[in-house]
């Protein structure tokens, strides 16, 4: 199928109820593939994510002689071929639409004593890279960008050295893939993030017994050390469930249970910010899986506020923002996102894909260098372009619980990548929503 052949039409209004269970994290899910092949030893792992990112990842492994049973209803068991075991792939590895898998990957491959090529779709093919060799280069890695900037990505062996350094953005991505290249590295290497960002690798290092220091800003491990297989449940994807808290919260009679998300504290910015605007949030059971916080969590529909979004809410609710902004939209007042030009480097320009679609639903609103205003409005209805962005797609899907008319969102294939299931589960809860 090609990723234009997948069209959501959206009749407008409706509430959400219910209880769901939304997919498995994707940020865990693919470092569950990564360390869980690295390991020494049989890794179980439950609830993973069976989207196409995090597929990419397996197979990407499988490719270089890990065994992987699975997945079935979530279930994997990794074979680990421990720190040295991975073997050269045949041809190039695919990461198809997944930012994660191929920087992370780059970390990893830059440190083998075998050759690697990346490849990804056409909007991977477009996303910065140079963030990451920048660092690895300085590492000693060999690495050669298209263009000088852009994937595919071509790596050669070496020998790599530790490094001191400060990542000018806050982004968990280009900390996981210098730490994944820091467990190789002579000596010992010290990353600081300007600001918090998601710290799942952190946390599932320790968890494969791998000795990494976290102080304050800074997290420093030694190269050389083993990791030890172990079993990982992987909780909801809080980005997932993010499009029903939102849906719940514009919508009148709306109440949803979204059960197992994950709470990790570096993820749960659109908590943070929604319960700000006014939202209705509670933590009905709290509980850990996998090293990571848990919650059943209850929304009900209530009249939100515009505010200015916290800036340093912006890395923890980094891929929640488009549907932030539909919140917005039904938020009395104004809402102002600032501090947030990493979202024009995203699957899409988040900033403008959004501007954009918010445009076609009569939805007020003033784009910045980085980030946004929203105004208070109605909204009416029409066709909008995904640009091939899941989460574009999905936040137009929940816009129109609150349209007058009906709202058709094209190249909506790539939801797969992130939540296989969505059309489903969005039905079952109440939005009227055809696939065609
Ligand atoms: C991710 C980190 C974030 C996020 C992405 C997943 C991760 O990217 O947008 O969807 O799993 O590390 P950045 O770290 O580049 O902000």
């Amino acid at each position: 199928m090609n990723s234009k052949s997948v069209t959501y039409t959206l009749q407008p209004g409706g509430s959400i109820s219910g209880r769901i269970r939304v997919p498995g994290d994707k940020s865990v899910s693919h470092r569950a593939i990564m360390l869980g092949a690295l390991a020494e030893g049989s890794t179980e792992v439950s609830g993973f994510l069976e989207g196409e990112d995090s597929l990419a990842t397996l197979q990407a492994f499988r490719a270089m002689g890990v065994q992987i049973a699975g997945p079935e209803q979530g279930r994997l068991s990794i074979q680990g071929v421990g720190m040295h075991g991975l073997q050269a792939a045949e041809q190039a590895l695919d990461m198809g639409n997944s930012g994660t898998a191929m920087r992370l990957m780059t970390g990893l491959l830059a440190a083998q004593s075998f050759s690697s090529v990346l490849s990804g779709d056409a909007s991977l093919s477009k996303r910065p890279m140079k963030r990451i060799t920048e660092p690895l280069r300085t590492m000693g890695a060999a690495i050669e960008l298209e263009q000088g900037e852009f994937a595919p990505i071509r790596i050669s062996p070496a020998q790599l050295r530790a490094i001191d350094y400060q990542m000018p953005v806050a982004s968990a991505q280009v900390k996981s893939c210098l730490l994944l290249a820091a467990m190789y590295a002579k000596g010992r290497s010290v990353i600081h993030e300007p600001a918090p960002c998601r710290d799942h690798t952190e946390r599932m290092l320790r968890g494969f017994g791998y000795e990494i220091e976290v102080q304050g800003s800074s997290v420093s491990l030694s190269g050389g050390g083993k990791l030890h297989a172990t079993n990982i449940e992987v909780p909801a994807d809080i980005s997932s469930a993010a499009f029903f808290m939102v849906a719940a919260s514009i919508t009148p009679g709306s109440d949803i249970l979204l059960e197992h998300v994950g709470i990790n504290p570096t993820r749960i910015g659109v908590i943070n910010i929604l319960r700000a605007m006014g939202a209705d949030i509670e933590y009905v059971r709290e509980y850990e899986a996998g090293g990571e916080p848990v919650a059943d969590i209850q929304v009900r529909y209530a009249q939100l506020q515009g505010i200015d979004i916290p800036q340093d809410q912006v890395p923890l609710a980094i891929d929640e923002f488009p549907v932030l902004f539909i919140a917005a939209a039904c938020a009395k007042g104004s809402t102002r996102l600032s501090g947030a030009e990493e979202l024009r480097v995203k699957e899409s320009d988040r900033i403008q894909a959004m501007a954009d679609g918010l445009a076609v639903l009569g939805v007020r609103h003033e784009v910045q260098p980085d980030g946004i205003i929203i105004h208070q409005s109605e909204f009416g209805g029409g066709e909008i372009d995904s640009l091939g962005d899941h989460r574009i797609a999905m936040s137009f899907a929940i816009a129109a619980l609150r349209a007058r008319q009906a709202i058709i969102i094209h190249d909506c294939k790539n939801v797969d990548t992130s939540f296989p299931g969505f059309a489903g589960l969005a039905s079952k809860s109440g939005i009227r929503l055809q696939v065609q």
